[in-house]
């Protein structure tokens, strides 16, 4: 039976060009846009770094997703956002006014951890955030070594309001056995609420999600991959509660599991 993609909503990628290690000029940005709406991506987020090395600065973010709209048609719609890095300065200027980080300016914030060590502070800055009314997504936690080994804590952050984003390549396996292992178990433990492209380029991390969506949809449902390529990351856009599906009781505080 051939799966057909839904009007699938990405909400992390890169490809504003010159802004980080996304796309590289504004061809490849019109490229990568084009692959996107051609894979059945009707919806995408802008989520440039804020990180050391990449200066953020929602001006010029605006101002590209504007250039870029205006030459790539409708679809997809690019929307604005941030790939977060939770530094002290981050987290400071983001509670103070978390509009310039968050997708579409509403409440979903693209969250990444670092990835060799945890400060043992970061229950902390979820706990603020989520008291202002942020909600963190955790991006990619089957690609973070760190938290292979953190399950317990990374349960309790999905307890306590955090989400969390699987890449889309992680399920076809790109970053390896274990993360596509971990990516799969995410999904079908209820734990990952969004899958999501991460594209930085048109050849090696593509935004495209039909052939995740596709996979999802022949091992859980087509109901499933809807709630996880569509529904979810509109509310996301909407910056409304996402519905979830209740998780099973027995793989809560299952540990370890990342191994
Ligand atoms: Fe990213």
């Amino acid at each position: 039976m051939q799966w057909k993609p839904l009007l699938m909503v990405d909400i992390h990628s890169h490809i504003l060009w010159g802004l980080d290690d996304g796309a590289e000029s504004r061809d490849a940005s019109l490229a990568m846009l084009r692959l996107a709406a051609e894979t059945g991506t009707t919806d995408i987020v802008a989520t440039p770094h804020a990180n050391n090395e990449y200066t953020y600065d929602p001006d010029k973010i605006r101002e590209k997703i504007k250039n870029l709209q205006v030459h790539c048609g409708a679809v997809p719609k690019i929307h604005p956002g941030c790939d977060f890095h939770l530094s002290f300065g981050n987290i400071e200027n983001a509670l103070q006014n978390p509009a310039p980080y968050t997708i579409n300016a509403r409440s979903y914030l693209m969250v990444e951890l670092p990835e060799h060590v945890m400060p043992p502070n970061m229950g902390r800055a979820f706990e603020h955030m989520i008291a202002v009314g942020i909600i963190p997504v955790i991006t990619h936690p089957e690609r973070n070594r760190v938290l292979w080994t953190e399950e317990r804590q990374f349960n309790a952050w999905l307890e306590h309001g955090c989400y969390a984003q699987v890449t889309a390549q992680s399920l076809e396996g790109h970053f390896g056995r274990k993360a596509k292992e971990i990516a799969w178990k995410l999904v079908q433990d209820g734990r990952a609420q969004f899958v999501a492209s991460d594209g930085h380029d048109l050849v090696h991390r593509p935004p495209r999600l039909d052939r995740a969506f596709a996979l999802v949809s022949q091992k859980h449902g087509d109901a499933t991959a809807q709630r996880l390529f569509t529904d979810n990351p509109r509310h996301a856009l909407e910056g409304s509660r996402i519905t979830e599906t209740p998780r099973p009781e027995k793989t809560k505080f299952r540990f370890p599991f990342f191994r």
